[in-house]
């Protein structure tokens, strides 16, 4: 469905987007995970064609390039910086976008309907959308997004600033396109995000994607060993191991075993190895 080849794009002197391939097929919800800075709302801004790559391809549906008219329609994308007019009202913003990807009459209005109500913001729809809380608004974007039934969606932060109602709101909402068969791409800097709701991650750093695949995967092959931690003879411990039930026995053995638990190694520690940095930190 989205077909990114050698893809580059500076600005100056800072590779913001540096040799990235990527290929997401029909059906897929794809994270792309990586601290801010990493280059993934420049990936995304290259993939809808907002910005022309220095070098490299795009190709949508085919071989779509995401600057045609007939390609665009196939296109819904929620940027992290929100594309909505504060002073319209919710539906009129929705109507507005919707238009301008080429609906009309009866079919602008039965989408827009649809939209509103999905987002959760059907109620609210004639308030202006200043009146918004930082979470509606991101329900707005991504109802601007979707109206026009996309077959391909771009989803960049969308649920940064989110209270955690509205977060959920919008990850039940992403699994619901998902089950119509949507293609989504879903960048975030929150790792649990993207251990939850996506097929594959790629991880970014430094406009280069460091490692793709299934969530599992990746922490099979980059996180690690699981830890165990521990409350032994009065003492913390935490011991990195392959065998945690060994380790547990070996601990009670020895001593006291008050209490303990394991910890599986997580996308976090995925990206900890590959960069040797955390992600949390940035
Ligand atoms: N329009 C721009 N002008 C100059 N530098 C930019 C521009 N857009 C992005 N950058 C730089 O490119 C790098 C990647 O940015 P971005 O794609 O926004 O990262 P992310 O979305 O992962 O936080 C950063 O160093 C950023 O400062
Ligand atoms: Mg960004």
């Amino acid at each position: 469905m989205l077909t990114l080849s050698n893809l580059k794009k500076s600005f100056g002197t800072i590779a913001a987007v540096d040799h990235l391939s990527l290929e997401i097929p029909k059906g897929e919800v794809f994270g792309l995970l990586g601290p801010n800075g990493a280059g993934k709302s420049t990936t995304v801004n290259l993939a809808v064609g907002l910005i022309v790559p220095d070098s490299g391809n795009v190709s949508i549906d085919g071989s779509g390039s995401p600057v045609d008219v007939s390609v665009r329609r196939k296109i819904g994308v929620a940027p992290q910086s929100l594309a909505i007019y504060e002073e319209m009202s919710g539906r009129e913003n929705v109507t507005f976008f919707a238009r301008l990807q080429g609906l009309r009459g009866r079919e602008l209005k039965k989408s827009v309907d649809w939209a509103m109500e999905f987002v959760g913001l059907a109620d609210r729809q004639h308030d202006r959308s200043n009146k918004y809380s930082g979470g509606m608004k991101r329900r707005l974007n991504l109802a601007v997004a979707i109206a026009h039934k996309p077959l391909l969606l771009l989803l960049d932060e969308p649920t940064v600033g989110v209270d955690p109602q509205s977060r959920n709101a919008i990850f039940d909402r992403i699994l619901m396109l998902r089950e119509e068969g949507c293609t989504i791409v879903y960048t975030t800097h929150y790792m649990e995000e993207a251990q939850r709701l996506c097929d594959r991650v790629g991880i970014i750093d430094g406009g280069r994607l460091l490692a793709l695949d299934a969530v599992e995967s990746l922490i099979a092959k980059h996180g690690g060993k699981r830890m165990v931690i521990a409350q032994t003879n009065g003492k913390r411990v935490e011991v990195a191991c392959d065998d945690p039930l060994a380790e547990l026995q070996r601990m009670q053995s020895e001593g006291e075993l008050e209490t303990f638990h394991v910890e599986r190694p997580s996308l976090e520690s995925v990206f900890l190895g590959l960069t040797g940095r955390s992600l949390r930190d940035e």
